[in-house]
This record gives structure tokens, C-alpha cells and sequence, in this order.
């Protein structure tokens, strides 16, 4: 996620309408993650923290060409306002997309383009959730999607995973607790491939079982995969929209796979839910930008964006390895998943250390990662960092992950000296 870091991060006292913002305002908080970019994005600072992708490898002479053809035929189009649900042509785009994961069901009447995955997470909130209802999420969970959740006032409720993702035992047992207390759950909220903290996918066993559980009790699932596409085999996984068309609302970006600028993400959903969504993003924004869209479309229509996909994969796989194997040579001491796709890490600290209050340290040592307490609503995550492999070179991961060994040794003997000192006699 990324963001401003001028605004939401500082501090502004003396504020004429303390007092007077909605309750729902009062809840808001700036994520770790924004309040870390002031200074990660110093020049000087290997930024392991934000899940920026890397766009270097773009054909952005070639686009701005088609781009340019596309305003002139079609600028009275491109700037004009558009439909709620989203251009057609680009809905009709969307579907070998979705095909590759398995979905292959969906019309482009399914499917409503929205201003990124963020803004589908926002709308399907407010048509889903009243405060106090509950949602149900895999812990850590996407800090973003936690950033709604709260300011829709919903109980966010963890849901354990293991390296196979979401655990259905857990699922069905955290179900019958929260319904025992008599609260409602509307949504189960799970990004299963290449998870963003946790690096981990939901193996295809548990995908139906997952399906299962939720028809069981009534409970959607909101499925939001950002980065199914980027396994770094080329492997893929049914989409579990593929398996339910009733119970899934799909959200997918092109964040990720093409770029992230232009806002554009899509929703899939049932006939109910999809209406609701339309209304909901209609009465937010009026319509997703048309320029945005057909530039999108001009260039799904023009460039071989599979092979593009391929890169980026190829691309993402040599710099997960770089931190891999630096990590391998500088960080024994701690523990990781090796995701097989997507741009995560998520990394085990030794024991006794806190990730967060080394935060500050790791910055004068000018490598930044994010403190796994960002990915919880409870204060867990303390022992966890998240390390992005997705927009820094190979060499400067190394040189990231070496710093940051640094850090983390100085942390230890810090930590023993005082162990040391404990066992000493004393006569105070
Ligand atoms: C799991 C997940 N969902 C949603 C998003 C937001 O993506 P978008 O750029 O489409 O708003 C991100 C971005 O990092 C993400 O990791």
C-alpha cells in the first residue's frame, strides 16, 4: 500500500472540529505503513517496506503512442463521464483475465470496475457491515483491508493460517464462538494466493472446504486476489469464485500485474450484491474514470500483457531468491516462508526482540521493513516484520537484508548483556 505520507502521518494540534468528526472518523488511524514513508523513501534507505511494484520494465514509449491515438479517436469518450458499473469493453477485458484462475462463468454484466481493490474493499463494507458486525480475516491480514474494516466501525475477528493458508478447523471453531456470543458475520475476508503479509496460499484441499464452511452458515466470502497471477512458476489457482458463483464476491486489481496508477480494479458478485455495488459506487464516486479504463484497455488491447505478466514473474522470482539466499547468509537466526509468488516475506525475529521498537534503530541504519504489529488489530506481531522483495534491485535487497542483520545482531547482544547482567549478585 502506498500513500501520501504529508498528510494523514502528522500530527495537527489544536484542531477547531476536535470533537465534531463522525465517530467512524474517530476510529481512523494512519497505518504504520504510511507513517514509515516520510523517511523509507530517503534515497539512502533500502526500503524493504512498501509493496510498491516495480515498473521499469514497462513499454511506456510504445503505450504513450497507443495512449496518444486512443485520445485523439476517443478523447470525447475518454473525457466525458461514464457508466457506475464501468466501461463495458473493459468489463468484457476482465474475463480471460479471470479465466486464467479458473473463472470462467462470469458475463461482463457480473463484473463492476472499481477505483482499485481499496475502494472495492470500502464499497462492499458499507453495503455489507453495520457497526459491531463481524468480519472474519486471516491474521496477519492486509493492513489496508484493516484500515476499512475499522472505519466501518466491524469487529475484525483473526482467523488463524499455517503455510497452507486459512486453517478450516479453526475457521468453522471461531465461527460457533462468535455466533455463541450472538454476533453477526457478515463476511469472511481472505486473500489466498501469495498472501499480503504472510506470503503463504491456500492450498486447493482447503479451498472447498473453505467454501463449504462459509455456505454452511450463511457467511460471504470476499475474495481479494491481487496477486494470483504472479506464482512464480506461472502457477496458477481456481480462483474460489470459480467453485462458487452465490457465496463469492471476486475482487481483483491491476495493481499488481500491469500498474498501479490508473485505479483500476474489478468486482465480481452475485445479481443482489452486484446491484448494491453499482448504487454504492455511484453515490461514492459517480463513475470509475473513463481516461483510467480505456488507458487500461488500449493497453490489454495492444500489448502482449501475458508475456508482460511472465516478466514481472521472472523478474519477482530473482529478487525473492536475492532475499532468500540473504537472508540464508545473514539472518540463520531467523525463520520465513519461501513464497512461491507475489512480494512478501514475512519474517520471524528471534525471541525477545520487538520489531516495532527496533523500527527506529533499523531507519538510522537506513533499511526500513514494516513492523508485523501493522498486520493485527490486537497489538500481536510484535515478533514478525514484513520484508518487500518487489521494488528494490537484487543487489540492493543483499545490501537491505545485510543492514538489517546489523540491526538485529546489535539488538541481541544488547539483549544478552543485560540477560548477562541479571544473573549476576547484587547488593542493592
Ligand atoms: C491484499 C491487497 N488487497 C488490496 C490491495 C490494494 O490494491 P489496489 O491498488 O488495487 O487498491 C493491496 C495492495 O497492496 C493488497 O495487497
Amino acid at each position: 500500500m502506498t500513500d501520501d505520507p504529508n498528510i494523514a502521518s502528522k500530527i495537527i494540534t489544536n484542531d477547531p472540529w476536535f470533537g465534531s468528526y463522525a465517530q467512524r472518523a474517530e476510529t481512523m488511524r494512519a497505518s504504520e505503513i504510511r507513517a514509515l514513508f516520510a523517511v523509507a523513501n530517503r534515497p539512502e534507505v533500502v526500503s524493504l517496506a512498501g509493496g510498491m511494484p516495480y515498473l521499469g520494465r514497462m513499454p511506456f514509449d510504445q503505450l504513450s503512442e497507443e495512449i496518444g491515438r486512443m485520445l485523439r479517436d476517443q478523447g470525447e469518450k475518454a473525457w466525458q463521464y461514464g457508466s457506475a458499473q464501468g466501461d463495458p469493453h473493459l468489463r468484457e477485458d476482465v474475463l480471460p483475465i479471470m479465466a486464467m484462475e479458473g473463472i470462467t462463468n462470469a458475463q461482463p454484466d457480473d463484473v463492476v470496475i472499481v477505483n482499485g481493490s481499496q475502494s472495492g474493499l470500502d464499497l462492499i463494507t458499507r453495503i455489507m457491515c453495520n457497526p459491531g458486525d463481524v468480519v472474519l480475516a486471516e491474521a496477519p491480514n492486509y493492513v489496508g483491508a484493516l484500515g476499512v474494516f475499522q472505519s466501518f466501525q466491524v469487529d475484525v475477528v483473526n482467523v488463524p493460517m499455517d503455510a497452507d493458508g486459512l486453517v478450516p478447523e479453526l475457521l468453522e471453531e471461531t465461527i460457533k464462538a462468535q455466533l455463541a456470543e450472538g454476533k453477526h458475520i457478515k463476511m469472511l475476508y481472505t486473500v489466498p494466493n501469495f498472501h499480503n503479509p504472510a506470503g503463504v496460499t491456500m492450498s486447493r484441499e482447503r479451498r472447498p472446504k473453505v467454501l463449504e464452511i462459509a455456505k454452511k452458515y450463511h457467511i460471504l466470502i470476499l475474495e481479494d486476489n491481487p496477486y494470483g497471477l504472479l506464482g512464480f512458476d506461472g502457477q496458477t489457482y481456481p480462483a474460489l469464485r470459480s467453485m462458487d458463483s452465490e457465496n463469492v464476491v471476486y475482487l481483483s486489481s491491476f495493481s499488481k500485474i500491469i500498474a498501479p496508477g490508473m485505479r483500476v480494479a474489478w468486482m465480481v458478485a452475485p445479481p443482489g450484491i452486484r446491484q448494491k455495488l453499482v448504487l454504492a459506487n455511484e453515490s461514492s464516486i459517480l463513475c470509475p474514470s473513463n481516461m483510467s479504463q480505456m488507458t487500461i484497455t488500449c493497453y490489454l488491447d495492444n500489448f502482449d500483457w501475458k508475456a508482460q505478466i511472465s516478466d514481472y514473474r521472472n523478474m519477482y522470482r530473482e529478487r525473492r531468491d536475492a532475499m532468500d539466499g540473504a537472508l540464508r547468509e545473514y539472518l540463520p537466526s531467523c525463520s520465513w516462508n519461501k513464497p512461491e509468488g507475489g512480494f512478501y516475506i514475512w519474517l520471524r525475529i528471534p525471541d525477545g526482540l520487538d520489531a516495532k521498537a527496533m523500527l527506529p534503530r533499523a531507519i538510522t541504519a537506513k533499511v526500513a521493513y514494516v513492523s508485523g504489529t501493522a498486520f493485527y488489530n490486537d497489538g500481536n506481531g510484535k515478533d514478525h516484520m514484513r520484508l518487500s522483495f518487489c521494488y528494490p534491485t537484487p543487489e540492493r535487497i543483499v545490501e537491505g537484508v545485510r543492514r538489517l542483520a546489523g540491526v538485529i545482531d546489535r539488538e541481541l547482544e544488547t539483549i544478552n548483556l543485560f540477560n548477562d547482567a541479571d544473573a549476576e549478585p547484587t547488593s542493592l
